[in-house]
């Protein structure tokens, strides 16, 4: 690989590699399976230390983890929370085992092997036996208090009982057990919402949830599987387990004391081949050096211990034969492929479909129907085809034609350039589109008219009642009176639930729409700039792009909506309805103290997250930008910020400011010279800054 090719290679997989990071730790919706992540976080690992001139400072390498979650209070850890490394098979595992041995210059030591279960990370703080404070791991320096969430999960003692030290720190593992995970799922998809891909995806999803008493439902548990106190009585990390379940802790029995690698070896094996007789997930085995005199004198690396390691089982594979290929239209028209497949048995249950993604999927595999393949089941609930067992191909067999025309209504599909997904346009006539956009309506962080569900939005269309999400303001008693399964009860609340959404904000007015790629974050951006319906209808392309985080992707697709004239027959009669087009009053700037000033935010900030401050700088008439440049007048930095941007700032002379000193500006006790003497700067949500 030369030079350039590296330069590029680096890029591509910085990117990705955040992206990947902010799914799974800010979303908690993963898109690839842990595998897929860690080779390619380890093949940007390699070329970073062959060409460390192309790394990013802010490379994903750098850090342990994610982004932090703006509802929450952040909390810096009192010890930092480390991740552990990875390994893959046994040679990996030795090269460890060899470290550690050679590290402690000693053969004399125990491994405790334990189960990697398959969650999320939490420190707990108890002071004199009683649970203050659960945080969740956030980036490894600080996390999100969610200790009112945490206090929900039955198993976990919130008073200890026995000789348990005044002072501790105990941390776990939150999960879901695989069954209450599946009731879960399948109530939800009975309410018409969208299932969770997999149980460690719902836990991680229950514990950000802003409604305690809603977390409180959700069946959580925990195992514990550090103790972090002083004293000499604490020094063995297996008998310090053993003490943490006297004093009332779930701790995993499943750990076993090994004198050997051997005995690792058949630990690991063991639960590779059994996992899925346990009630919940794992995704691995983690060992660790059982003394802590002895993990202190190994010590750890930037970002993990030495003395610890994990071993990831490596996703499951069946082979079986792959029947049809069907195509599934969402609601926004994406077309995804599906793989029909002869059912087989896999990782506990059975498979007979299988994701084939895109049609850049299927040509890479060269997928033709008859073929027996490998599917195999990762991190998702839905498994994917990875291979072709070629052996066994029919040579007659002939290329798989993609799908030229929509399964549901005809109509020729669409590839947009730089795409990978075929979308079939007909939005306004194509079934799953129309039905799935009064879906999204009614959706609880849209217009939440929780009166209606996704069955009655089925019998509503079949019935002839509705064909857009307009019509639902127009149902009448009468009509709705006639239909099976409705009796006068059902049918008011369902006409009060439509009546109290008219009340619904204009973001999430705007949200409910469905314009393509119009998100909630993206809806109240739009909204907030530009105020009511109309203004953001004759907005133009530049003037959609200069707000913030708006790129000419979304522009153009705000642009389409208000182009096509359907869309806005419906917005008429949503108007008519009386439904909020505007903003409301005093939802606009809070002050003008930070007028014609452009920041540039960077770093991790102790009493907000980014977005909160960035918030607070436009609420305030503040500007925000990505980038140095001379044209900015202050650079606020916070913990951890990349070292090119601030080297490059102070070359240019740009003011670097800390969040003390921003909260001062806005307090008017610290204004930038020019500024109205004596304006106060108020923020949207004064606690932040108590
Ligand atoms: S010990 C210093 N033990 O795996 C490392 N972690 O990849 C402390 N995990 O962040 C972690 N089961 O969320 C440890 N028995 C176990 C575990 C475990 C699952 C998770 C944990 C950690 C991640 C590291």
């Amino acid at each position: 690989m030369n030079e350039a090719e590296a330069k590029k290679r680096i890029e591509t997989l910085t990117a990705e590699l955040k992206q990947h990071n902010y799914l799974y730790y800010v979303l908690a919706q993963p898109s690839i399976s842990d595998y897929e992540f860690d080779m390619m976080l380890e093949e940007l690992q390699r070329l970073e230390k062959k060409f460390p001139q192309f790394a990013d400072p802010d490379s994903p390498t750098q850090k342990v983890g994610g982004d932090i979650t703006k509802e929450f209070k952040t909390i810096k850890h009192r010890h930092r929370m480390m991740s552990l490394g990875n390994t893959y098979n046994e040679e990996d595992l030795r090269e460890f085992d060899e470290r550690v041995r050679k590290g402690l210059g000693s053969d004399n030591f125990e491994y405790v092997c334990e189960l990697k279960f398959d969650g999320f990370a939490i420190s707990l703080n108890y002071q004199n036996g009683v649970l203050i404070q659960a945080l969740t791991r956030g980036d490894g320096v600080q996390g999100d208090d969610v200790t009112t969430n945490i206090k929900t999960i039955k198993t976990l003692p919130t008073r200890l009982k026995g000789d348990f030290p005044a002072d501790l720190e105990m941390r776990g593992e939150v999960f879901m057990h695989r069954a209450a995970f599946e009731k879960m799922n399948a109530d939800r998809e009975a309410e018409g919402l969208p299932g969770f891909a997999n149980p460690r995806n719902s836990a991680a999803g229950t514990i950000k949830m802003q409604e305690s008493s809603e977390v409180a439902k959700r069946p959580l548990d925990l195992f514990l599987y550090t103790l972090i106190a002083d004293g000499k009585e604490y020094r063995a990390h297996y008998e310090n387990l053993q003490k943490a379940a006297s004093w009332g802790f779930p701790v995993s029995s499943y750990s076993k004391k090994c004198s050997s690698f051997e005995e690792v070896m058949d630990f690991i094996h063991h639960w590779d081949k059994h996992r899925h007789d346990l009630s919940f997930d794992i995704d691995g085995v983690v060992i660790k050096v059982n003394n802590c005199d002895q993990q202190d004198e190994l010590g750890f690396t930037a970002k993990t211990p030495r003395w610890a390691i994990s071993y990831k089982f490596k996703a499951e594979t069946a082979t079986t034969i792959l029947e049809t290929v069907t195509y599934q239209v969402g609601r926004t028209g994406a077309i995804t492929p599906v793989a029909n497949l002869k059912p087989v048995k896999l990782a506990g249950t059975t498979v007979k479909r299988a994701s084939l993604y895109n049609e850049d999927q299927i040509n890479k595999l060269d997928l033709r129907l008859g073929d027996t393949v490998f599917v195999e089941k990762g991190g998702e609930i839905i498994p994917k085809v990875t291979g072709v067992d070629l052996s066994k191909r029919n040579p007659d067999s002939a290329h798989l034609v993609y799908a030229q025309h929509c399964p549901e209504c005809g109509t020729p599909l669409i590839r947009r350039e730089g795409e990978a997904q075929h979308y079939c346009p007909n939005d306004s006539g194509c079934n799953p589109q129309v039905r799935g956009k009064v879906v999204h309506f009614i959706g609880r962080k849209a217009m939440n008219i929780d009166s209606i569900g996704a069955e009655t939005v089925e019998l509503l269309f079949d019935q002839g009642l509705i064909s857009n999400y307009a019509d639902l303001y127009y149902l009448k008693y009468e009509d709705l009176i006639r239909l099976d399964r409705m009796a006068d009860k059902s049918v008011r609340n369902l006409l009060e639930g439509i009546e109290k959404s008219k009340q619904v904000p204009f973001e999430r007015v705007l949200f409910a729409l469905g314009i393509r790629m119009v998100g909630e974050t993206v809806a109240k951006k739009l909204a907030k700039k530009f105020r009511t319906i109309d203004a953001l209808q004759a907005a133009s392309m530049d003037e959609l792009i200069a707000v913030d985080e708006i790129g000419s992707k979304i522009a153009e697709q705000v642009l389409a909506f208000f182009m096509d004239e359907r869309n806005l027959a419906i917005i008429q009669k949503l108007k008519d309805a009386g439904l909020r087009f505007e903003m409301e009053e005093g939802s606009g700037p809070v002050s003008n103290v930070l007028d014609g000033k452009s920041f540039l935010v960077s770093g991790v900030f102790s009493s907000f997250s980014r977005d909160e401050l960035k918030a607070s700088i436009e609420a305030n008439g503040g500007r925000n930008v990505s980038g140095v440049s001379s044209k900015l007048d202050y650079l606020i930095a916070g913990d951890k910020m990349g070292p090119e941007k601030l080297k490059k700032a102070e070359s240019l002379g740009i003011k670097i400011i800390n969040e003390e000193e921003y909260i001062a500006m806005l307090s008017g006790t610290g204004l930038p010279s020019g500024a109205p003497a004596g304006h106060k700067g108020v923020t949207q949500q004064g606690s932040l800054f108590e």
